[in-house]
């Protein structure tokens, strides 16, 4: 039958978007972070949250790991479930980034198409950091132990062993942990969100 979609109709806020970004001080939006399983996302995600949150914004990580205990639970790591898991991401993104909220996804995303998805949700205020370290620095650091338990076949489908991961070509900004410190990645990330989200 129809979508339910079809006989619902939008209905308008009471607060725009501007007075929102007024009381706030700065835009909401989406930074989306992508790479691979310990590439350094979940460090830098909460680095900059928690740099963020100091100056006074409204800030919030939503990452893979976390969602998946929740929102996501059932999901696992087939390219569907990951799709699915990545759209979900993406529009409860949307309504934070609605709400004011400066939120910081952080997911391994692994595939060009599921990441286009997420931006075409987010609209204009879709930021893509790509947080490239490549796999041999991933597998060396191996901070869970999850390559080499993916290389010893315990994890089926696991990305940059058995499944997946395409680099992006369009993201708005590269950070490479292997090459820079964490506090030079933190820098550069808040460079970026001011000139993005800020005041200005
Ligand atoms: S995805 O591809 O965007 O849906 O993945 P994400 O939601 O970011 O979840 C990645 C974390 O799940 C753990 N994990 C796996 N990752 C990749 N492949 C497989 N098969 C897998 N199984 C479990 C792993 O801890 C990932 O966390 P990070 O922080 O990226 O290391």
């Amino acid at each position: 039958g129809p979508a339910a979609s079809a006989n619902t109709t939008e209905v308008s806020h009471a607060v725009t978007a501007d007075e929102r970004n007024a009381a706030n001080g700065h835009k909401g939006g989406v930074l989306w972070l992508t790479g691979l399983s310990g590439a350094g996302k979940s460090t830098l995600a909460m680095a900059l949250e928690r740099a963020l949150f100091d100056r006074g914004w409204q800030v919030f990580v939503l990452d893979g790991d976390n969602v998946r205990n929740g929102l996501n639970a059932g999901l696992g790591f087939s390219a569907e479930d990951r799709a699915e898991n990545i759209r979900r991401v993406a529009e409860t993104a949307k309504l934070f980034a609605d709400a004011g909220v400066l939120v910081i996804a952080s997911l391994i995303s692994p595939l060009q198409a599921d990441r286009a998805r997420a931006r075409a949700i987010g609209g204009e205020r879709f930021h893509e950091v790509y947080v490239a370290a490549d796999l041999a620095t991933c597998e060396s650091r191996d901070p869970k132990g999850l390559y080499r338990r993916a290389r010893a076949g315990e994890i089926p489908e696991f990305t940059g062993v058995s499944a997946p991961y395409e680099a992006p070509e369009s993201a708005e900004l590269t950070i490479d942990t292997g090459a820079v410190t964490p506090v030079e990645a933190l820098g550069e990330l808040l460079d970026y969100v001011d000139g993005a989200f800020g005041r200005n």
